[in-house]
């Protein structure tokens, strides 16, 4: 009797003062310092949405923040300000002094029982920290509760590296708008901020350019094959009726979806190999008359290469990378030079000039040389290149920028030269590359990353000094599309990938912990379900 009396003490008082037990906390990146406290704000459809002191983008922020919780928490909030901001509210302000430490991406959230606050110094801080509150409020999300409980907490969190990013290789397979749109969404809830676009290639030139109509009237196109791994030729009757393109209103458009997401885009024009769609449409600049077509399959090496002692070549790159700053308002456009495979030129009678002319010892030299040409071009535009580190050498004159996928050794070499550094080594950010040894996996690059390798990547290498070290801007994973068909795949690929590659480029190295991860992910991969995208069921640590 005194048992069941007891029993029903508890009881009432677990109905009655709402001792449910705490909710995890479960956020991807694992921001910088989180204090759990007791208790939970509840979000429902009372719960007002307050914004003080947003500055002059303030109308886009409420507006995304808005967006956001209402197509995260299917409720449609009512708004206020400062002032209305009492009970059951949560109010995003831009702090009136500076907070000291997060920077111009952190944010301080403070969930209480009955009030959540967002401050930042800025409006990407006040995005992040919404990022952050949709995750702690997961758990209802994933039971399709109609209101969310957020457990109580005070988060402050802020970047390790300014420059994180994501690649989508849209040459290889084109993905319209509509997907791309929902990559960029799925980079921003990963506080991912840099989109780099690999728009032209030797399978397809995917952007509009007004002067050069044949690049996406002719180099879009390439006949259908089911299975990249066929190796056979265009024929002369196949219909090119696989591909497309992006108009330049299309692309405007993504830019101002990506900016609304705190995402710049980095464009990518390569410059001057993988460009078989380029000499498909305009043969006038091969070094030679072969009848190239855009590519099907993986020929390999590609021989197309741009002809680098022809003027015109010079001036069509020009004129294709003025009109693509036009579109692109940031300070970076990525300019390829990789696996450049010089055979033609070593026979060819201009590039041989060329490099007479320009007292170069070799081909090597002369792809610095068009690089710097190019990237001339770029300062006189107020734009700065990224290059693949396929230019690396230790004389190099070249200032750009090096996105290094070639390793570590190469990554030094250029941050000890001087050079800014944005890392992506295939041993850990290749994403196209198979996630697991299981016998039915898909077919991928050959290659491995698994899930635990992508989160043992560390961007700055080890045995840099301080200076050097400054030169390391952040790292990025790619996913090239060679066997990557359709966002099925390529989400597939990505996902859950991207949850490591996010805390690798965000959160403190000392916050790094792969058992940790391991616990967040099955969450992580179902919220993802959840909004829509078909992340891969496998979860391997196991780095080899
Ligand atoms: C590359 O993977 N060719 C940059
Ligand atoms: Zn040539």
């Amino acid at each position: 009797m005194k048992k069941i009396t007891l029993l029903t003490i508890i009881l009432a008082a677990v109905v009655l003062f709402g001792c449910q037990k705490p909710k995890a906390i479960v956020v991807v990146p694992e921001p910088v310092e989180v204090t759990p406290k007791g208790g939970q704000f509840t979000i429902d459809d009372k719960t007002m949405l307050c914004f003080d002191n947003l500055g002059a983008n303030g109308t886009e922020t409420s507006k995304m923040i808005r967006d956001l919780y209402e197509s995260y928490f299917k409720l449609r909030p009512n708004l206020g300000d400062a002032e209305s901001a009492k009970k059951n509210s949560i109010l995003f302000s831009i702090s009136k002094k500076e907070i000291k430490d997060i920077g111009d991406e952190g944010y301080v959230l403070e969930v209480k029982a009955k009030r959540i606050t967002v401050e930042a110094n800025t409006t990407a801080g006040l995005f992040y920290g919404m990022q952050t509150l949709l995750q702690l409020a997961g758990t209802d999300k994933l039971a399709d509760s109609k209101t969310f409980a957020v457990p109580c907490c005070q988060i402050t969190d802020y970047p390790r590296f300014g420059y994180r990013g994501a690649h989508l290789d849209v040459s290889r397979h084109f993905f319209d708008t509509a997907f791309v749109k929902k990559y960029i969404d799925l980079l921003a809830y990963y506080k991912i901020n840099k989109f780099h676009w690999h728009l032209t290639d030797d399978h397809g030139w995917r952007v509009q350019i007004d002067r050069y109509p044949e690049l996406t009237r002719v180099g879009a196109w390439r006949p259908e094959r089911t299975s990249w791994d066929t190796l056979h030729p265009v024929m002369p009757d196949e219909p090119m009726t696989y591909g497309g393109f992006y108009t330049k209103e299309q692309i405007r458009d993504i830019v101002r979806y990506a900016a609304a997401r705190h995402i710049d885009i980095i464009p990518e024009i390569e410059i001057p190999g993988h460009c078989s769609a380029i000499l498909a449409a305009y043969p006038q600049y091969a070094c030679d008359d072969y009848p190239y077509t855009v590519a099907v399959g993986p020929y390999w090496p590609p021989k197309a290469i741009m002809c680098a002692g022809n003027d015109g070549v010079l001036t069509f790159y020009k004129n294709v990378l003025t009109e693509v700053a036009e579109l692109f308002p940031y300070p970076f456009i990525h300019i390829g030079g990789d696996e450049a495979f010089n055979d033609n030129w070593q026979v060819c009678p201009k590039c041989q000039q060329r490099i007479q002319d320009k007292g170069l010892k070799n081909e090597f030299e002369l792809q610095q040389w068009l690089m710097n040409q190019i990237e001339h071009h770029l300062d006189s535009l107020g734009k700065k290149a990224i290059i693949w580190d396929d230019i690396v050498s230790d004389d190099m004159v070249n200032t750009s920028t090096i996105m290094c996928w070639q390793g570590l050794d190469v990554a030094k070499t250029a941050a000890k030269h001087g050079n800014d550094v944005i890392m992506c080594p295939t041993t850990h950010c290749y994403f196209n590359y198979y996630q697991s040894k299981d016998k039915d996996e898909r077919l991928c690059m050959e290659g491995y990353v698994s899930l635990g390798k992508a989160y043992s990547f560390d961007p700055m290498p080890e045995g840099l000094s301080e200076a050097q070290q400054k030169h390391i801007l952040g790292g990025q994973c790619n996913l090239w599309t060679e066997f990557v068909n359709d966002p099925e795949t390529a989400e597939y690929m990505i996902l859950p990938r991207l949850f490591a590659l996010s805390e690798c480029v965000w959160s403190p190295k000392e916050k790094k912990d792969p058992k940790k991860f391991a616990t967040k992910v099955d969450f992580e991969r179902n919220l993802m379900k959840k909004l829509g995208y078909r992340p891969s069921n496998r979860t391997v640590m196991e780095l080899e």
